[in-house]
């Protein structure tokens, strides 16, 4: 498997003392429909994994809700033992129940259990890595975390957990949690056609704390726009590709974690997400988000 490879687009950026390929991989996509129970193409996930390894992504998303315990569970029988360059980050705070729904679970008691299990099924000893994940399935939700992320704040003390970041989070939840304990990284819903947090990335890219967006090709309903297409067809790339593109040059602290379940997707985004962008292209795109 390959150490950390200068071939991905986009280079590097360091999360709290590790350090990590700007282009990585989300697992979600991994586990069976509506992120609950196993894949329909086992091996073809585990071929993706691989695949990811093999091109050079250093940091792969995952959390034991995904499946649940799929796509850990994956994770583990692809790649593990693990290569050291390799930084696999997960999140707790949520669980699920027999419906698909994402029920909150963020007592202290509930995410020590969510951390130990996501060192089980990872097969770890520490976790690089945990978001607490703020808010629930339709977005951030305003509310405190001090106790939440002072929970995880203790687990990281204890020695479980290297690093900590939040999730699904507002620009208020993210300040609150940075004044109980470090926060290397953000990751929200953002894309070329979702904003919404553009303060909240330049904030972050000021402090040094990484920005990294879900749904970065837009998740379950991908992006389409005119704008995105024109720049696609001149540039004769994938719109996609060119989407993935924009977030490299939207900011240095983004990380990419485009979700796929195909080899195919896989290589084209890592090759897509080199593509360069003129002034022109930039600001055509840069009306998509803004209308
Ligand atoms: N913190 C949170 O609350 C939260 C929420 C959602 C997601 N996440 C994380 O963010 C990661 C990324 O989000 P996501 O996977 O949901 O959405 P995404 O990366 O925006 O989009 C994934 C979708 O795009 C398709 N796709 C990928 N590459 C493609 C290509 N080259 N051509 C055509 N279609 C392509 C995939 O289908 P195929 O499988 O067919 O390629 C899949 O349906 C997740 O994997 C997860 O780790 C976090």
């Amino acid at each position: 498997m390959s150490a950390l490879s200068p071939s991905l687009p986009g280079g590097t950026w360091t999360l709290g003392d590790l350090t990590v390929g700007r282009f990585g991989y989300g697992a979600m996509q991994l586990a069976g429909p509506g992120v609950m129970g196993p894949p329909a193409d086992h091996d073809g996930a585990v071929a993706v994994l691989r695949e990811a390894v093999d091109l050079g992504v250093t940091h792969i998303d995952t959390s034991d809700a995904y499946g649940p315990r799929v796509t850990n569970r994956l994770i583990r029988e692809a790649l593990s033992p693990y290569p050291e360059s390799l930084h696999v980050v997960t999140k707790v705070g949520a669980r699920r129940d027999e419906q698909g729904g994402w029920p909150v679970a963020r007592r202290p008691e509930e995410l020590r259990r969510q951390v130990e299990e996501n060192l089980e099924s990872l097969g770890v000893e520490v976790l690089d890595l945990v978001y607490l994940r703020v808010g629930d399935a339709t977005g951030p939700v305003d509310g405190p975390v001090a106790e939440a992320f002072g929970a995880l704040a203790d687990l990281r003390e204890e020695g479980l957990v290297r690093h900590l970041g939040v999730s699904n989070a507002t620009a208020a939840q993210v300040a609150e949690a940075q004044a109980v304990a470090p926060v290397v990284s953000v990751q929200n819903m953002y894309n070329l056609a979702h904003r919404g947090d553009d303060a909240l990335v330049d904030r972050l890219a000021g402090e040094g704390v990484a920005y990294v967006p879900f749904f970065p090709l837009g998740g379950f309903s991908p992006l389409q726009s005119s704008a995105l297409s024109a720049v696609a067809a001149r540039l004769d790339a994938a719109p996609l590709s060119v989407a993935l593109a924009w977030l490299l040059h939207r900011s240095p602290n983004i990380l990419l974690i485009p979700g796929t379940s195909s080899v195919a997707h896989l290589r084209e985004n890592a090759a897509g997400a080199g593509l360069k962008l003129s002034g022109e292209d930039l600001a055509e795109l840069d009306t998509i988000g803004r209308k």
